[in-house]
């Protein structure tokens, strides 16, 4: 069974380290994302795996054995690149059968998870287009059926969903996951998408410079992220810095520019340490009215985008910070640019994180 373990694996291109000793285990028939800006070492990791390129240290091991030297065909991997790969003088159908044909399957049984494959993708009535006949979402419909009917049992998909408009993308994402695990694969899909990473998979690694930051379920990560970088990168989050200035009991105080005093429920800082809190924009709480205790601030709403779902409020806090408030649109009353509000970060709300040692812009960048 498929289970993939990479231990202290690096590869370097010149002077670039694109994957910088990772370790990771996927777990047999996991739907497991890489998910991290571009550039940050998703593709090298899938082609190390898939074995097109070799490791310059570490190991990979896929079912418990070292592959290190097993060369990509004898890997068991399907790969699904980011630009479809089809033949181009072969319709639909010999495409997606292929894999299984080239296998020595038989033609009833490759017929029938070809059959299956191609109406998993919604393809079954295009048996006979030619793939420059296809639109670039159908080719690679095509080419993620051909992918699962090849017989593997370990599937790497580079940013398969990349160059689909965003309705076909919704509705395949959901599809290749159904396949995937219907058919009992293990899956690592590649993706820059974090909503895409976070509607399908089982878990997810967040990738940054070659390195992995952490690995969680997608609740994990929203909802406990370990660095300031995943709570940016997995939905979204307002940063306020500041300095812990008293250690309570059951709670800590920070202040923020303007002297702005916040309670924090994480006592593991100390007195003095340089923080970064954040909060995000859903439980961020606008009221009308006037800061009277911590966790309060005085601010006024300078933009308001109305994004369908939610209404998203650009706030100005007195201290000349700003904070991003959002609010159902259709269940919560809209408020007005130039109001004045108050800002509530309720404590048990907010994340603490020290303050990064290359400063915090630099800490959120996806460069
Ligand atoms: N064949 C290569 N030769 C030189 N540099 C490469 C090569 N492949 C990738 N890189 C570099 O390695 C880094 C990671 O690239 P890649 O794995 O493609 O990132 P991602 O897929 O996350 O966008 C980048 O800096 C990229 O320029
Ligand atoms: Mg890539």
């Amino acid at each position: 069974m498929p289970e993939v373990e990479i231990r202290n694996v690096t590869k370097r291109f010149g002077d670039i380290i694109a994957v910088d000793n990772v370790s990771l285990h996927v777990h047999d028939r996991e739907y497991f994302a890489l998910l991290g800006p571009s550039g940050c070492g998703k593709t090298t990791l899938l082609r190390l795996i898939a074995g097109l390129i070799k490791p310059d240290e570490g190991e990979i091991y896929i079912d418990g054995k070292l592959v290190n030297d097993v060369p990509p065909e004898d890997r068991g991997v399907g790969f699904v690149f980011q630009t479809f790969a089809l033949f181009p003088h072969m319709n639909v159908w010999d495409n997606v059968t292929y894999g299984p044909r080239v296998k020595g399957w038989g033609e009833e049984k490759a017929a029938r998870i070809a059959h299956e494959a191609l109406e998993m993708v919604l393809l079954h009535e295009r048996l006979d287009a030619y793939p420059n006949e296809l639109s670039g979402g159908m080719m690679q419909r095509v080419a993620v059926a051909r992918a699962l009917c090849a017989g593997a049992k370990l599937l790497l998909l580079d940013e398969p969903l990349g160059q689909l408009d965003a309705k076909v993308r919704n509705q395949l994402r959901y599809e290749i996951r159904r396949m995937a695990k219907d058919l009992g694969l293990t899956a690592i899909h590649v993706t820059h998408d974090q909503a895409e990473a976070m509607a399908i998979s089982d878990r997810i690694a967040v990738m940054r410079k070659g390195k992995i930051l952490q690995v969680g379920t997608p609740q994990e990560l929203y909802i406990k992220p370990k660095h300031i970088f995943v709570a940016n990168f997995i939905g979204e989050a307002n940063f306020l810095e500041g300095y812990v200035k008293e250690i309570k009991k059951n709670h800590s105080i920070v202040e923020i520019r303007g002297g702005i005093r916040i309670k924090i429920a994480d006592k593991t800082f100390k007195r003095g340490e340089r923080v970064v809190l954040a909060v995000r924009p859903e439980t961020t709480i606008i009221e009308i009215g006037k800061a009277r205790e911590n966790n309060y601030i005085n601010g006024k709403i300078e933009r308001l985008r109305f994004e369908g779902t939610n209404v998203r409020y650009e706030i100005r806090l007195e201290n000349e910070d700003e904070i991003v408030a959002i609010r159902p649109s259709m269940t919560e009353e809209w408020l007005d640019v130039g109001e004045k509000v108050v800002v509530h970060l309720p404590m048990n709300k907010i994340y603490v994180f020290p303050y990064p040692s290359k400063g915090l812009r630099e800490e959120l960048s996806v460069e």
